[in-house]
């Protein structure tokens, strides 16, 4: 089921619709950057201080991201979006890390399509630089997850898998 309905959605895909999902993408961005801006310097506690340091980080790179889509959004004719996804708060530590990395979930799901749907409409160049993106997504995954002492979770589809076979 999985399979046929990738083939079809990589047969639909149109510039203007990836314009729209990168678009989407670039929401994330923003509110990734949010999101690492502000949990960086409210995470407290000598048992935080290190991912602190390494949410600091992501947020830089979340900023470059930002600006990557961005450029791939002009460079196909149409206006990057200006509003970020809704960023949650919370006052526990262990609540802010585990919606980032359900945040990273997303996104990372989001790119691996979006690798494809590049792909299929021969956009070579765009597809490479997402997937520069995607390792560092992965990144911030295993930091996060690490943190919360957890397994990275495994959001490998089909989908996933074939695209990870194709390499
Ligand atoms: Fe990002
Ligand atoms: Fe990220």
């Amino acid at each position: 089921m999985a399979t046929s309905k990738s083939i079809l959605t990589e047969h639909e895909i149109t510039r203007d619709r990836l314009a729209e999902l990168l678009n989407e993408d670039l929401a994330r961005e923003y509110q990734a950057i949010i999101g690492y801006v502000v949990y960086s310097q409210v995470l407290s506690g000598a048992e935080y201080m290190g991912i602190a340091d390494q949410l600091e980080i992501h947020a830089k790179q979340e900023l470059d991201h930002a600006l990557i889509i961005s450029r791939q959004i002009d460079y196909l004719g149409k206006m990057p979006a200006v509003t970020p996804k809704s960023v949650r708060t919370s006052k526990n530590p262990k609540e802010m890390l585990r919606f980032d990395l359900e945040n990273e979930n997303e996104t990372i799901r989001n790119y691996r399509d979006r690798i494809r749907q590049c792909e299929a409409l021969g956009e070579f160049a765009m597809a490479e630089q997402i997937r520069q993106i995607l390792v560092q997504e992965q990144d911030h995954q295993i930091d996060l997850a690490t943190a919360l002492g957890e397994e990275v979770p495994d959001i490998s589809g089909p989908q996933g898998r074939a695209l990870g076979k194709r390499r």
